[in-house]
């Protein structure tokens, strides 16, 4: 990719006019995720975290300040397949199968799907879905529709990834499996990686640091950094070291 892995929120805010009202949703951001780090956004309800990653995809501006995806731009950046992001909802079409959907973002960005059909297979190697690349969507299970979106996010090789709640709609075991298997892509992938979750165990389970926000206006509150060695394996999820730094979390959340 184009300049380093970086991301960089340089005191950023952003405000909204409802019901004739001029509010602030995000006050003076400023964050540095550096070149392969994973980092957790965590926050209530409308502190601002969907908006911080609109406008690092260069779908909405800053009123002020400023956001580099390594040297570019953000909107450059998601023109030139620097960027991967996934949703909470998969948003996969729903009559194209699985290799298609995942292709999509070649379309949008202009390059040959036959130049990334290697690519293509080794992703569904990847998320664990060889043997339904010609299934459509609605013949696949929820997990199975969430880790064909983040395959879908990691089509260009992109040197960033932003999750935004990718597992929010998932049961409690499989969104389990989907951080392990997230922890696995990751690493393999190497991308610097943003992560807007309400869960406080996948947060920490997942981040190398956790970002804790507040309302009204959103501003960041805490960071807290995450010691645990990689790779991290699933009986961190019962560790009394686990349970006790969601324990800071959770306070910091909740005095946020
Ligand atoms: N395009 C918009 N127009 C008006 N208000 C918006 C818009 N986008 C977000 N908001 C408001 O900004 C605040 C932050 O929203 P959001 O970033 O979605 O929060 P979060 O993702 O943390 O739940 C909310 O009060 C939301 O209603
Ligand atoms: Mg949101």
């Amino acid at each position: 990719m184009a300049g380093d892995r970086s991301i960089s929120f340089r005191n950023v805010s952003k405000s909204f006019v409802a019901r004739g009202e001029r509010f602030t949703a995000l006050d003076d951001v400023s964050m540095d995720c550096p070149p392969g780090s994973f980092t957790a956004l965590i926050g209530p309800s409308g502190c601002g975290k969907s908006t911080l990653l609109r406008l690092a995809l260069g779908l909405d501006q800053p009123d002020r300040g400023d956001i580099r995806i390594g040297r570019l731009a953000p909107r450059e950046a998601t023109a030139s397949g620097d960027t991967g992001v996934a949703f909470q909802d998969p948003a996969l079409l729903p009559w194209r199968n699985v290799e298609a959907n995942i292709a999509l973002p070649l379309d949008v960005i202009g390059k040959p799907r036959s130049a990334f059909r290697d690519r293509i297979a080794e992703l569904i190697d990847l998320v664990g879905l060889k043997g339904f690349e010609k299934s459509l969507p609605g013949e696949l299970s929820g997990g199975m529709r969430q880790r064909a979106s983040i395959a879908r996010a990691l089509v260009t090789r992109p040197g960033i990834l932003f999750l935004d709640e990718p597992f929010g709609a998932l049961d409690q075991i499989l969104r389990r499996q989907m951080n392990i298997e997230l922890q696995r892509i990751w690493a393999d992938s190497k991308a610097t990686t943003l992560l807007v979750t309400h869960g406080i165990d996948e947060a920490v389970f997942l981040a190398d640091r956790v970002v804790v926000m507040q309302s009204r206006p959103g501003r960041i509150a805490t960071v807290i950094d995450v010691p645990f060695a990689r790779p991290r394996p699933k009986e961190l999820f019962t560790s009394p070291a686990f349970h006790a730094l969601n324990d800071v979390v959770t306070t910091a959340l909740h005095g946020a």
